[in-house]
């Protein structure tokens, strides 16, 4: 499969986002990724549902949520009536990873996890056939615009080496610091969905920053 390419709206200027959806209609992006923070679970609070559905009325491609909340489960309806297409949790903020799995399939979206730095791949072992998506974060959660962790490369290639054993059409998706610097190294890795805030939005000409980040091949 092409890689996806999947533009973090965290770096947007929030005062500009309708403009910036737009941008992002007539590029190659292919999903709009949507940070959630709650403060507790990181370090940060980013925004919640009346700003995804307002998103959501401009968007014309899919969105991407990744939720750094804790408990997720109380709010997954809301983020699909909010206009959710993919909903991923983090590993470390569910006691019933599987249980939220499957509320997540329920609702209609496709399903992910996100594994923290410190979280180590074979963690997803029993649960990576229920999945559409994993996400391995390649920064610590919370904030835009962090360098990128080099050891993540290793958790990438053990993944994919897990996902052609047990679920080969599993999207890995990596998230924190990723530019035109790594991203051949990524995707020859096993990584297909890439999320980049800063090296888009601070691009002086953010379309051209997203062709780039589109038209690596791995090959
Ligand atoms: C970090 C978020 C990322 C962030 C990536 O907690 O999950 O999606 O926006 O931003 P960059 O690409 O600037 O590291
Ligand atoms: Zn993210």
């Amino acid at each position: 499969m092409n890689h996806l390419i999947a533009p973090s709206i965290l770096s947007a200027d929030f005062a500009h986002l309708k403009q910036d959806i737009l941008m992002l209609n007539n590029s190659e992006a292919d999903w709009i990724h949507v940070d959630v923070m709650d403060g507790v679970f990181v370090p940060n609070i980013s925004f919640g549902f009346p700003v995804i559905a307002a998103v959501k009325n401009y968007a014309l491609k899919p969105l991407d949520v990744h939720l750094m909340i804790t408990n997720p489960d109380r709010y997954l309806e809301d983020f699909q009536k909010a206009g959710a297409n993919v909903i991923t949790v983090h590993y470390e903020a569910c006691d019933h990873l599987d249980r939220t799995i499957h509320k997540i399939k329920e609702l209609g979206c496709k399903a992910g996890v996100a594994i923290n730095p410190h979280t180590p791949v074979s963690l997803l072992e029993n649960v990576i056939e229920e999945l559409d998506l994993a996400l391995i974060m390649t920064v610590n959660p919370g904030f835009g615009g962090q360098k990128f962790i080099a050891n993540s490369y290793h958790k990438i290639q053990q993944l994919r080496a897990m996902a052609d054993e047990k679920n080969p059409d599993l999207f890995i998706e990596v998230d924190g610091g990723v530019s035109n610097h790594n991203s051949l190294a990524l995707l020859k890795a096993g990584a297909n969905v890439l999320v980049a805030g800063n090296a888009i939005f601070a691009a002086e000409d953010q379309l051209h920053a997203i062709a780039e980040l589109k038209n690596i091949s791995p090959d």
